[in-house]
């Protein structure tokens, strides 16, 4: 049986979505084998859950510890008031086949857009009732499979400039901070509102915004499978030049047309290419 169910007719990685999935049931995501998971990889974070809206995402593990070791955090989870992630764990030699499984349902769909993709990784999300994961931007897609318990997700179009503005994107992309991504009820007028529980997913397209409040009842699990296409490899050097030109006191014109100038200007390049090797096989041919 698939994992990954999409109640959409076509994909479009511009667009966020809900889908549904099965992965609620495996055994590799109930909690007893995420706590072994989590003891034994190196790549394992947490911190205090009780949080704003408002918090600097990026402050959030110097400046809200629990005091608490992990294995304290996953055994009190229900009253610890924590958020614990497990980066990486498609590097775990038990959880690699699943989310390589995973990952090739998703792919059924991505391979209609993007030509390459790198950096697929896994993670994932233990979060204490009540728990709160402030306003932020990652540096990647998120197909995000929602486990246990319930959470409401806020996710915004990252093509909006009212909530990301080209200057905030310059410096997301060119100093990797961010110190400009922040959160204001004006921004929150404009999210999409997902209630989630077991079996419901969402799709996030690149860097979308987002921020996630855990349900009061019971402490929940999600899984993360992000990845990077060679097309958002193009926006994010783009916006970082634009950024070098903005500290030098130039103004860059609109992104979007400089992405469209880009494309052009590689169709151009691959097509005077193609007309060189034509001529040149020509030739050789004849001679
Ligand atoms: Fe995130």
């Amino acid at each position: 049986m698939a994992y990954l169910e999409r109640q959409l007719d076509e994909f479009n990685p511009d667009l966020q979505h809900q889908f549904r999935h099965t992965l609620h049931n495996h055994p590799l995501m109930q909690f007893d084998e995420l706590t072994k998971l989590a003891l034994r990889n190196p790549q394992v974070r947490f911190h205090s859950a009780k949080l704003e809206r408002t918090h600097r995402f990026d402050k959030v593990r110097e400046e809200h510890i629990t005091g608490l070791t992990l294995q304290e955090t996953l055994d009190n989870i229900e009253v610890s008031g924590s958020f614990v992630y497990i980066k990486e764990i498609q590097k775990d030699p038990i959880y690699a086949p699943l989310v390589q499984e995973i990952y090739k349902e998703i792919q059924k769909d991505t391979s209609k857009f993007h030509k390459s993709i790198s950096r697929v990784q896994a993670w994932i999300f233990i979060t204490s009732p009540g728990g709160v994961t402030p306003y932020h931007r990652d540096f990647e897609t998120n197909h995000y499979f929602h486990i246990k318990g319930k959470k409401t997700l806020f996710l915004w179009d990252p093509k909006d400039k009212d909530v990301v503005s080209q200057e905030e994107n310059e410096y997301f992309h060119g100093v990797h901070s961010l110190a400009k991504t922040l959160y204001t009820e004006e921004k929150f007028k404009k999210a999409s509102r997902y209630d989630l529980g077991p079996s419901m997913g969402v799709f996030f397209p690149y860097t979308a915004p987002h921020m996630v409040e855990n349900g009061t009842d019971e402490f929940s699990i999600s899984l993360s499978i992000t990845y990077t296409t060679a097309e958002d490899i193009q926006v994010r050097r783009i916006h970082k030049i634009n950024q070098l030109l903005r500290k030098i006191g130039i103004k860059p014109t609109d992104i979007e047309k400089q992405i469209k100038l880009v494309y052009r200007l590689k169709l151009g390049a691959h097509w005077v290419l193609r007309t060189i090797v034509f001529f040149a096989l020509s030739d050789w041919m004849g001679s």
